[in-house]
């Protein structure tokens, strides 16, 4: 238009996954009943191997499988993250083991909200439009590109990133011993200071399905300024 403005912008992106909590008790029963094989598995599954499996799910039930090799009952992980599409849930970049999420992508709730609260402040649509939940290229997509893909559009718009500001409601994990190390994975990814980054945990005092752990959730704040003058 005329008027174009460039002055400070700032953005709001919201995520919510689904997931499912590995319980200790539940290992025990598993492996007491003994983990089945892969052969077992592909016997009951009409014969599909677990590759042809993540093919058509979108998942890696090898990799899953493996990091659960040692201590997990592979029955629990079999059944839930090959039939049910839940896998390992990375949260800013973190892996944590005994929580499982749903999601077509990593189902990274901190990289999703702030992919959306960049997004938002830059008046550029939003993740679900730009990378569409039904297209395979983004089947299990490490949320990390959708994160460089935001910088290279600040970028591109002669903006840059003031500060980042983030909430994740959830029962479990618990965020502030893994804090530092999300807000270094983001600080690399979006080649800002360490001190533009803020990460921030709270539970739902165990109401509604964040509250069961049925779910976490996850509010970004983004404020950028232009260098365009
Ligand atoms: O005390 P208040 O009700 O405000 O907060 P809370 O939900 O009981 O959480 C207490 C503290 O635990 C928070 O201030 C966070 O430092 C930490 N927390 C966390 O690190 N990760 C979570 N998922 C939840 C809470
Ligand atoms: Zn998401």
């Amino acid at each position: 238009g005329v008027f174009s403005y460039d002055g400070i912008r700032i953005g709001q992106g919201y995520d919510i996954h689904q997931i499912k909590v590995h319980t200790e008790g539940e290992d025990e029963l598993n492996i007491q009943n003994g983990g089945s094989t892969k052969n077992e598995f592909a016997a009951q599954h009409g014969g599909k191997d677990n590759s042809e499996f993540d093919a058509q799910h979108g998942v890696n039930c090898a990799h899953e499988l493996a990091i659960h090799k040692e201590g997990y009952a592979l029955k629990w992980v079999k059944k839930n993250t090959c039939e049910q599409n839940f896998k390992i849930l990375t949260i800013g970049g973190v892996k944590i083991k005994n929580i499982f999420v749903r999601s077509h992508s990593d189902g990274d709730i901190i990289y999703h909200s702030i992919v959306d609260s960049i997004l938002g402040a830059l008046g550029s649509l939003d993740i679900g439009t730009l990378f569409p939940d039904k297209e395979q290229n983004y089947q299990n997509k490490n949320s990390a590109s959708f994160l460089r893909y935001v910088r290279l559009l600040l970028h591109k718009k002669k903006y840059a990133i003031a500060n980042i500001d983030v909430n994740v409601i959830a029962e479990i994990p618990k965020i502030y011993p893994i804090r530092h190390t999300i807000i270094k994975n983001i600080s690399s990814l979006l080649q800002i200071d360490e001190s533009q980054i803020n990460i921030k945990g709270k539970t739902h005092e165990k109401l509604g399905v964040i509250g069961e752990k049925k779910a976490v959730e996850c509010f970004a704040n983004d404020c950028n300024y232009s260098y365009s003058t």
